[in-house]
């Protein structure tokens, strides 16, 4: 299989493109390596990439320049294309929206538009978010619920890139489908996600800060899991080309309080966290939980990994890749 990733030097795109060159996909991979985070992050990542995938090739490019994304990818033929290259966070999105224009709603229409014309295609899945859900109170949350109620800028581009894509299935029978991710978390992970930020920080003897006291909960949902369904529903066209929204959840399906995030990193540390109590900060939501019928069925996907033993399983990795004893 001829695959790309974008987003590959991302945390999700990484372990993609590993998975899927494993499995024997001839994988190229596209990323502008902006700075939203440590670029050098972004380049150990690369070059675990190519020693664990020798065939891997990768172009710098920024999805949301039309005419590098064509010459970048021009010649080529792909079967597949994992579309994980966006701006992600939900915080900066209030402070700092253009750039989620840029990458998220022009960068995503630059990738579907182009994959259009592209006669080998034969599934094209992308990165859409557990954040559509918004200020949605049903839980846990289905694909089959209304999302018109986005509480961050950063969840009206991911739910934009759903309704842009639904249309291109619609008007051109596209291969699209859209993955709602649920809070993923581990090794190689992303240096501004709550996992990350509280290890450094108690490894720091730095305070950390609990929005709503920790009375928020998330679905957090371990790499190996997610990236193992995502795989497979990479592995070949739509199951259900018919049904509508073409979109999963992968979440994990269990909601945990962040308190209790906080006790598994404290006991995976060994060390207590200084605690510095914050409002919910504008753009959060108070809870997500997966519902995961839609993609148990399709799928089998059925999740393994409990925070009890991915937090341990990242703060190993934390610990060796960065020389702390
Ligand atoms: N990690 C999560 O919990 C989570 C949850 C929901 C949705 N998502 C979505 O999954 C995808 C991957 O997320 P991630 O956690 O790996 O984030 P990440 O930031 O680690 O990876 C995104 C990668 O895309 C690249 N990129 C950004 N804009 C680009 C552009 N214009 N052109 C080319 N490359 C560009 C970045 O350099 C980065 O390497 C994103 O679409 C994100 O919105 C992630």
């Amino acid at each position: 299989m001829r695959t790309l990733v974008t987003g590959v030097a991302g945390f999700i795109g990484f372990h993609c493109a590993r998975a899927l060159a494993a499995r024997g996909d001839e994988v190229t991979g596209i990323d502008n390596l902006n700075s939203y985070y440590d670029t050098a992050l972004k380049a150990a990542r690369l070059d675990a990439l190519r020693e664990a995938a020798p065939g891997f090739r990768f172009v710098k490019a920024d999805i949301a320049d039309r005419v590098a994304l064509g010459e970048a990818l021009s010649g080529q033929a792909f079967d597949i294309v994992v579309h994980l290259a966006a701006q992600a966070g939900v915080r900066p999105s209030i402070t700092n929206p253009h750039v989620y224009a840029e990458s998220n709603l022009v960068g995503h229409l630059n990738v579907i538009e182009y994959f259009r014309h592209h006669d080998t295609l034969r599934h094209l899945v992308y990165a859409s978010s557990s954040s559509v859900y918004g200020a949605n109170r049903k839980l846990p949350f289905s694909e089959d619920d209304r999302v018109d109620d986005p509480v961050s800028l950063y969840a009206a581009t991911k739910r934009a890139d759903e309704l842009m894509s639904e249309t291109y299935v619609r008007l051109y029978g596209m291969p699209l489908t859209g993955i709602r991710f649920f809070t993923v978390y581990g090794p190689w992970g992303r240096p501004d996600m709550a996992v990350w930020r509280f290890v450094e920080a108690i490894l720091r003897g730095e305070p950390i800060t609990l929005n709503n006291s920790g009375r928020m909960r998330r679905d957090f949902t371990y790499i190996d899991d997610a990236i193992g369904v995502l795989a497979a529903i990479a592995a070949g066209p739509p199951r259900h080309p018919e049904r509508t929204p073409h979109v999963y959840n992968i979440g994990n399906s269990r909601s945990e309080e962040l308190k209790r995030l906080v006790a598994v990193i404290e006991d995976a540390l060994g060390r207590k966290a200084r605690i510095v109590e914050a409002p919910l900060p504008p753009g959060d939501v108070i809870e997500t939980h997966a519902d995961l019928a839609r993609i148990k069925a399709d799928y089998g996907f059925q999740p393994e990994t409990a925070i009890d033993v991915g937090v341990p399983r990242f703060v190993k990795w934390y610990k060796d890749h960065y020389g702390i004893a």
